[in-house]
């Protein structure tokens, strides 16, 4: 019913000759396979040529941040229209973005609006900290995360858009959590997503895990009932890796 997602946040890394060779490599590992959806999310200056080359490709491609507005005075911003038929996925609420760049729920909940309106799908990041998770705080974060990047949403809209599980001490560290916990956070956001908008909603908005996945961890992960796929970083640069997740979980799901 949830259709699993291997999502390849590219971060910024890759000039548009390299993410297209890499979009290519990937395409001769993995072929058609479209039991698992295939979304590329690399720097917003490659996906108009990435577009263009991968149309006979099954991929979907995202962006990794937008602005609220349609346009105006904002320098070095990009807004959701300008994705129009570039991209079919916008990341949102990222830790990068949160940590790095003063994203915060108010501003990730304005981008969900946005990028809803202009008939985009959101992937809404959440994730705790070292220092919340270790101060047993993972689920008053998450649970509040959740709520304010949904707020004011109704529940068909929320049913079109992902999200991904991000726990902050994860990311880039080569320390995943263990699929057990993944999947009972996940799990935390179907809860949430059920006291909002009612058991059809939870039951069929995709949920994301994120935080140094590989090959070697993903089958554990994807048989996590509540994980509906990954959203990959550094494993996301190299064909194999990426390649060989989608297979696995394919695998995972029979496909
Ligand atoms: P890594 O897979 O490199 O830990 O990154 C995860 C991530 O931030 C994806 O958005």
């Amino acid at each position: 019913m949830r259709k699993p997602m291997m999502a390849g946040n590219w971060k910024m890394n890759l000039t548009v000759a390299e993410a297209l060779d890499l979009a290519r490599q990937i395409y001769r590992l993995v072929g058609e396979t479209t039991a698992v959806e295939q979304l590329l999310c690399p720097p917003s200056v490659c996906l108009h040529p990435l577009k263009a080359a991968t149309d006979d490709m099954p991929f979907l491609l995202g962006a990794q941040n937008c602005h609220w507005q349609e346009s105006g005075a904002f320098t070095g911003e990009i807004s959701p229209p300008m994705l129009r038929g570039l991209a079919d996925y916008v990341i949102l609420g990222h830790s990068e973005r949160r940590q790095l760049f003063g994203e915060t729920d108010e501003t990730v909940n304005r981008k969900t609006h946005a990028v809803l309106a202009h008939q985009l799908f959101p992937i809404v990041c959440v994730g705790e900290s070292l220092e919340q998770n270790e101060r047993g705080e993972t689920s008053s974060t998450i649970t509040a995360q959740v709520r304010a990047a949904l707020d004011g949403l109704n529940g068909e809209q929320i049913q079109s858009l992902v999200i991904a599980y991000e726990p902050i001490w994860a990311i880039g560290t080569g320390r995943a959590a263990t699929a057990q916990t993944a999947g009972e956070v996940c799990g935390l956001v179907r809860v949430v997503l059920r006291e909002m908008h009612g058991a059809a909603v939870a039951d069929t908005t995709r949920v994301l895990y994120g935080g140094s996945t590989k090959p070697d961890n993903i089958a554990a992960i994807m048989e996590q009932s509540d994980i509906d796929g990954a959203l990959i970083g550094g494993a996301s640069l190299e064909a194999d890796s990426y390649a060989e997740m989608v297979k696995i979980t394919a695998g995972v799901y029979g496909g």
